[in-house]
């Protein structure tokens, strides 16, 4: 037997399948309430947009890609996240040399060559929302305030990371410092985070080694060091997401795990689906389009994975819904099939393509969740009616076919 590939899964379970279509559903009305829509980009990419985005120091760029050669022997690769194929359409549709805000939605597949665990596939989905040309602060609060949006329309409870990660202002200063203070440990630290000191030092703080966070505690925090601009950004969103309620923890060692973030950097996180914890991820990331090559262009997004969500989630309990309709003879089977067909254009259909009897047909109208049971019996045929039990509110009657 051919079996998926290790960390890609079928969503085949009903719940899974139904929580899935309802988290869509959910996240997509909600979305659109925050005056996104909807954008399509490609699952294939050039490698060359991953790394100059994503970054080439992030272990997604430098060790998780599903990257190879095409017959065209383009350099390509399956995208890793969501972001970057955004922006290069934003780009190149030249919507960056339009003076409006975009804001734009999407779900879908992305690919991590990661070590497969609970929570953690190869092939996983992302809903993301990425808005461009807005700076203001109140944009920041609002993406972080349709995520709760989303969570709390799902039942799903989380705790929020928030930090900034400063600009080309007080970061080149701050990595500085932080070398230094790397320096002074460097025979201490993991060798991980020997190689971050020379590639991207701000990523030892999310070291997942117990040693390096103790030496870490002690390193100096860009939040004490962020310059005027994103000190007051940090500090209105802050008092802008404590105006609405929205609880939030500083992690001044949230970094995030893709090189293109600057001021806010946020994390949803919940605590019941073990290791693997964050369900939403986001941040600003004001240079990207820039370095894409397009006019310099504010941005903010984040993206939530899907799968994490999926023993999360608490569906409303679906009632019965549309109809099932059978036939006791073999005579009927088309009549019945035609009647059910005409039904399909407005209603949810279920049509059962073999003669039996009405309790066969009543269980398979159970099975189907169908609210009302259709049947075309002999004494209907004659009639020209058709029986109708409706499963909802346990009521019997017969209507005649033309009703239908
Ligand atoms: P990210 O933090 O890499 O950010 O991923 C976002 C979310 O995708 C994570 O919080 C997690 O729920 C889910 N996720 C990531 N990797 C896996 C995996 N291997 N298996 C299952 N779920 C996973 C981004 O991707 C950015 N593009 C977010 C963003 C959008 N920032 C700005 N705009």
């Amino acid at each position: 037997m051919i079996r998926s590939l290790r960390g890609m899964n079928d969503t085949l379970d009903i719940e899974d399948s139904q929580r899935f279509s309802y988290f869509i559903q959910t996240a997509t009305r909600i979305a659109k309430n925050y005056g996104f829509r909807f954008i399509e980009t490609p699952q294939l990419e050039e490698t060359a947009l991953f790394k100059r985005s994503v970054g080439e120091s992030s272990d997604i760029v430098g060790k998780e890609m599903y990257q190879f050669t095409d017959k065209g022997k383009n350099d390509v690769c399956l995208r890793p996240e969501g972001t970057a194929g955004v922006v290069r359409a934003f780009v190149q549709n030249k919507y960056d040399r339009q003076d409006t805000v975009q804001r734009l939605f999407y779900h879908g597949t992305m690919f991590r060559y990661e070590r497969p665990q609970k929570g953690r596939l190869r092939q996983f989905h992302q809903f993301g929302c990425e808005s461009f040309g807005e700076s203001n602060i109140l944009e920041d609060a609002s993406l972080i305030l349709m995520v709760r949006d989303i969570f709390s329309a799902l039942g799903i409870n989380f705790t929020l990371k928030l930090n900034s990660l400063g600009d080309q202002n007080c970061m080149p200063a701050y990595r500085d410092s932080l070398v230094s203070f790397l320096q002074k440990h460097q025979e201490e630290i993991c060798e991980d985070c020997q190689r971050r000191k020379s590639t991207n030092p701000i990523r030892v703080l999310d070291c997942k080694n117990s040693h390096c966070q103790d030496i870490y505690a002690n390193a100096p925090k860009l939040m004490q060091n962020l310059c005027e601009e994103c000190d007051t950004d940090f500090k209105a969103l802050s008092s802008i997401l404590d105006e609405h309620g929205m609880a939030y923890e500083i992690d001044t060692h949230l970094v995030r795990g893709l090189d293109y973030y600057s001021k806010t950097a946020f994390e949803f996180i919940s605590t019941e689906i073990g290791a693997q914890s964050a369900i939403a991820g986001g941040g600003r990331y004001d240079r990207l389009v820039e370095f894409l090559d397009g006019r310099a262009t504010p941005a903010i997004g984040f993206a939530i994975g899907i799968e994490r969500l999926m023993e999360l989630i608490q569906m409303p309990e679906i009632s019965r819904e549309g109809y099932y309709f059978g036939a006791m003879d073999e005579n009927s089977i088309h009549t019945i099939y035609a009647i059910g067909m005409k039904k399909r254009v407005s209603d949810k259909v279920t049509i059962g393509y073999k003669a039996r009897n009405l309790k066969a047909h009543l269980k398979a109208s159970d099975k189907a969740n169908a609210q009302y049971c259709v049947i075309l019996g002999e004494n209907e045929l004659n009639n020209g009616t058709l029986w109708v039990k409706d499963l909802l509110n346990k009521t019997e009657f017969e209507i005649p076919q033309k009703e239908f």
